[in-house]
């Protein structure tokens, strides 16, 4: 079962996980980071970034981004090579050179998602990713009816998605309709995955993946087939699950050794 942390505020739940991944990368300055793009984990990249600022190193450290929008420039403020740039790498004065992202170029859009997981096979394997949900449930681009055993391919968006990441772009007709992402196969096998949730468009999904049946109709559900999953949400995003009360529970009784 996942653990399901708790956290007031967005700031709070960005200073959790920031926390947990500064220990990583004090501990190993070569970590590998899985990094998602979106709202939801800016948080993180800001806590991170004050970590960076108090001398934490982050110049060996690797990150792999999740996705990538098909046929929008890289140069575009809304690709995910920008957005990573931005948010993160500079953030935590990462190395360009060691941060990847899918390539969503149309020239070569055939061989993108092979070429994705080459890159990842070498990296040696993702030590902590950052996941985000979406209202469809999905998990990077993976939309509902993604196979579990799925690798980095072209997907289509769901018009929902579109919609939903409508508010990047000055319009609907904007929002591209494909994306490469990473699979559902290729994110379960990071060594720990640390999924963030804030507010009750959340809900829904999110409960339907902790609790709900295992299932690609809702791609979140994959993370209950991995060993080790950290949940952390807000009160409106954690406000459809069942079991809130053994989740509070556990986390006042969670052993002073246990990490995340
Ligand atoms: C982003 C990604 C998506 C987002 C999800 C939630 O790289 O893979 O799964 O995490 O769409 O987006 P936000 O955080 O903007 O609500």
């Amino acid at each position: 079962m996942a653990e399901i942390v708790l956290a007031s505020t967005k700031e709070a739940a960005g200073e959790v996980v920031a926390s947990h991944i500064a220990g990583l990368v004090a501990g190993n300055p070569e970590t590998v980071l899985g990094v998602a793009t979106g709202s939801t984990p800016l948080p993180v990249y800001e806590a991170l970034g004050a970590r960076a600022r108090d001398g934490l190193d982050f110049s060996r450290v690797s990150a792999y981004a999740l996705d990538e929008y098909v046929g929008l420039p890289v140069e575009h403020p809304e690709s995910y090579r920008s957005v990573i740039t931005k948010e993160f790498v500079e953030a935590v004065g990462a190395d360009p050179s060691r941060v990847h992202v899918p390539d969503g170029s149309l020239e070569r859009i055939e061989t993108a998602g092979e070429r994705y997981e080459a890159l990842l096979a070498a990296s040696g394997g993702v030590d902590l990713q950052i996941l985000g949900i979406g209202t469809t449930g999905h998990i990077g681009f993976n939309e509902p009816g993604s196979s579990f055993g799925s690798l980095t391919r072209v997907k289509t968006l769901t018009e929902q998605t579109r919609i939903d990441n409508a508010r990047f772009f000055d319009s609907l007709d904007e929002v591209p309709i494909h994306c490469v992402t990473q699979g559902l196969g290729t994110i379960l096998r990071a060594k720990h995955l640390v999924l963030l949730a804030f507010g009750e468009g959340k809900a829904e999904a999110l409960a339907a993946s902790v609790e709900g049946p295992v299932s690609s109709s809702m791609p979140g559900s994959a993370i209950q087939l991995h060993p080790h999953v950290t949940v952390v949400v807000d009160d409106a995003a954690a406000s459809r699950l069942k079991h809130l009360d053994y989740y509070r529970w556990a986390a006042d009784h969670k052993p002073a050794w246990q990490g995340l």
